[in-house]
């Protein structure tokens, strides 16, 4: 087993950065120290993480709230906590948003991650034991028809602008560990859904427009496919990655869980309804068919044999299970999603993160 040492987080105030943090902070056996680097861009949330700091901040706990581009001051970062693994999760996220306004997307995925991979190359240069674990998509590998999986070696055919600039992130790292001999692995996920989701992506969107009885959207007739994975699954995988995978490796994680838009919002609705003792007719009233995406990938679909081969990890979370805990969450946190819309995270951060 190799062990973490202590672990910089990129992103760490976003959705699956936030679940691998509180997963990290769960561990017995792990007592090392974890550093937060984050932006807080609109979907960077300090209210996600609020309790590690009060249980841990100034010990085990650090926050940085740093651009990932900032190349001297993630070295800086690098040897004061004397980091041995990077767990880079911090991107711009959302498919329609980088269709509307691209340029974030090419900032922080593509410099951040080569700006990021600058730093480690030159903190790590005489410790080849610093790993760097960089999370991506299966968006990398462009659109399915009906039939098909990916694979790690499903070649690269990205189709919008979020996911061209993931894929030149991946291509990045890899170059890294080719030519300067970089200890890396990398991670292409399916679509993550749970607690801490900014409610943009369709879950949250979904959830909430339910509770207040506003419309539904779906693009399209719905029949779009993805690959549902639980958020917590998903941060034990990379877990595993981080403490068993080879150097220089790539592994696909997945949920199992393929269903079309319109039957995953059925069974949210069930889901929905059978936790707020609602009937499900007039929340299924609420779909409306709206424009589609431009360039709307039909379908993906994950094939993760390699990490359940090689490592034992599968999905343990059912997609009706992993749906009760999400809307649960959601609706037991009204003061999160307030947060959100009033953007009062925003002034809380000033008042509490403009310094170090
Ligand atoms: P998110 O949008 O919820 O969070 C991103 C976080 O990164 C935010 O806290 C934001 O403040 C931070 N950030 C953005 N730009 C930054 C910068 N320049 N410097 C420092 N911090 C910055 O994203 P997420 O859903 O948690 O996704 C995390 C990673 O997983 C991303 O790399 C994403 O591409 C990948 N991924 C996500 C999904 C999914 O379903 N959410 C699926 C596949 C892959
Ligand atoms: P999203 O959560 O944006 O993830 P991604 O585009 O990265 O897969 O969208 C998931 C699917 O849901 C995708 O096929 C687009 C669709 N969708 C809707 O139909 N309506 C919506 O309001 C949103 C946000 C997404």
């Amino acid at each position: 087993m190799r062990a973490r040492g202590n672990i910089l987080v990129t992103g760490g105030c976003g959705f699956i950065g936030t679940a691998f943090l509180h997963h990290l902070f769960s561990l017995e056996e792990y007592g090392g120290t974890v550093v937060n680097v984050d932006k807080l861009t609109y979907a960077g949330n300090p209210l996600n993480v609020e309790q590690l700091r009060r249980d841990h901040g100034g010990r085990r706990y650090h926050f940085y709230r740093e651009d990932i581009t900032n190349t001297p001051k993630i070295m800086e970062i690098l040897e004061k906590h004397q980091i041995q693994t990077i767990v880079h999760f911090a991107a711009e996220s959302h498919v329609d948003r980088s269709i509307v306004a691209p340029t974030s997307f090419i900032e922080t995925n593509i410099m951040g991650t080569f700006s990021l991979l600058e730093a480690a190359k030159a903190v790590w240069a005489n410790d080849p034991q610093g790993r760097f674990h960089h999370i991506s998509t299966d968006e990398v590998f462009g659109s399915l028809g009906a039939q098909g999986v990916f694979t790690e070696k499903t070649p690269y055919d990205p189709k919008s602008p979020y996911s061209a600039s993931k894929a030149s992130s991946d291509h990045l790292v890899r170059a890294y560990a080719h030519t300067y001999g970089m200890n890396t692995t990398l991670s292409n996920c399916s679509n993550n859904y749970g607690p801490w989701q900014f409610p943009e992506k369709l879950l949250p969107l979904m959830i909430l427009n339910m509770q207040h009885k506003k419309p539904l959207p779906v693009y399209g007739d719905g029949s779009n496919v993805r690959d549902w994975l639980y958020v917590m699954d998903h941060v034990k995988a990379i877990d595993l990655i981080l403490t068993h995978a080879k150097r220089n490796t790539t592994w696909n994680i997945g949920g199992d869980c393929e269903r079309s838009n319109l039957e995953l919002l059925s069974t949210l609705i069930k889901v929905y309804a059978s936790y707020t003792g609602e009937a499900e007719e007039p929340l299924r009233d609420l779909i409306t068919f709206v424009r589609d995406r431009p360039g709307h990938d039909f379908r993906y679909a994950i094939d993760h044999s390699l990490l359940t081969t090689e490592h034992g990890w599968t999905p343990q979370v059912s997609l009706e299970k992993g749906l009760w805990e999400t809307v649960r969450w959601y609706l037991e946190n009204p003061d999160w999603i307030e947060s959100i819309k009033t953007g009062a995270y925003k002034n809380w951060i000033e008042a509490n993160y403009t310094g170090r």
